[in-house]
């Protein structure tokens, strides 16, 4: 994050594929369960199988794979924009668990696939607007976080929830140097993390999801500026405390606790008004939350933005 932007030179090569589908949602055409299938390259060609979903899905062209895949911020793998898809195959993710505990009935740690079978999978088409004032619109796989956060059963005293990524020294180009501490940690107040617009991802385009866009299971809330949307965790935990986050402890003064996307809160480096699309050359005006405020506002009333950026 700490990089100039770079203008992205990529041609904005749209697949057919998709604009039907797209058109079909347009018309309301549905077929759920069902599979995509679309050529790419850099991804794991494993298809999942998921529903569309309609209500919290933008109808905005979607960016193409190549650009997912190859403009990227992801510390463990480099801090340049392409090296998570140079070292991708420096993230191992065979055998996969994660673990939910902390201040709930019943802690767990799931075996990633076993995960995957207990709910049922959905295309989210979100938008995610990063701090350095580039978006891309990205047809993720998931499911709502607070599906397994019932599973867990939280005790009352759980205000927060806390996030992991892996920390793998040997292996993880990027944990060699200490551009951040390590492992990368984020978080959420638990009723932001209970919003049905917050989800955990496991696939992207239809796939399970490429090493750089965080595989195998990472964070998108798309109200917020890409950095919370952590990867690769290994670890949720249910807190009483507001947790620490990475870029918190790296920057009080840049990145707050809750950054959510606000034109009107600037960056000490990145005017927030605007933002470019990748692909696109003409900027567009930035949307308070995103463009999702019908189904977060109500999660800030009666709160300064400014101070609690
Ligand atoms: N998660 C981990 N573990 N490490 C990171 O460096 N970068 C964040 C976020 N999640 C990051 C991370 C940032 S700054 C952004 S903008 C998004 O991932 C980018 O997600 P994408 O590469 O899939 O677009």
């Amino acid at each position: 994050m700490r990089k100039k932007f770079i203008l992205d030179s990529e041609n904005d090569v749209t697949c057919e594929a998709l604009f039907k589908r797209r058109r079909d949602i347009i018309k309301g055409i549905i077929s759920a369960p069902f599979v995509l299938s679309t050529n790419f390259s850099n991804a794991e060609n494993k298809h999942l199988i998921f529903q569309k979903d309609i209500k919290y899905s933008t109808n905005e062209q979607t960016n193409t794979i190549k650009q997912i895949t190859s403009y990227n911020n992801f510390y463990e793998l480099g801090s340049g924009k392409r090296d998570p898809m140079i070292n991708a195959n420096s993230l191992k993710t065979d055998n996969w668990k994660l673990t939910v505990d902390g201040l709930v009935e019943k802690p767990q740690t799931f075996d990633l696939d076993e995960l995957i079978k207990k709910f049922t999978l959905e295309e989210r088409i979100y938008r995610l607007r990063c701090v350095e004032a580039w978006s891309m619109v990205i047809p993720w796989i998931g499911f709502e976080l607070n599906k397994l956060i019932k599973l867990v059963k939280p005790l009352s005293s759980a205000k927060y929830i806390s996030f992991q990524s892996i920390l793998d020294r040997e292996n993880l180009p990027g944990q060699r140097r200490e551009i951040l501490q390590w492992p990368y940690r984020e978080g959420l107040r638990i009723d932001e993390a209970n919003n049905p617009l917050t989800i955990l991802s496991v696939g992207l385009y239809g796939k399970v999801l490429p090493n750089q866009n965080g595989s195998p299971i990472r964070l998108v809330v798309p109200w917020k500026y890409g950095f919370k949307s952590i990867k690769s965790i290994v670890k949720i935990s249910l807190v009483s405390e507001e947790p620490e986050t990475s870029w918190n402890l790296e920057t009080p003064n840049e990145y707050g606790f809750y950054s959510n996307v606000n034109p009107y809160v600037n960056h000490p480096r990145w005017s927030q008004k605007r933002e470019r699309r990748i692909g696109e050359f003409r900027k567009r005006d930035t949307e308070m939350f995103n463009g999702y405020s019908e189904f977060v506002s109500s999660l800030y009333k009666g709160m300064d933005l400014k101070k609690f950026f």
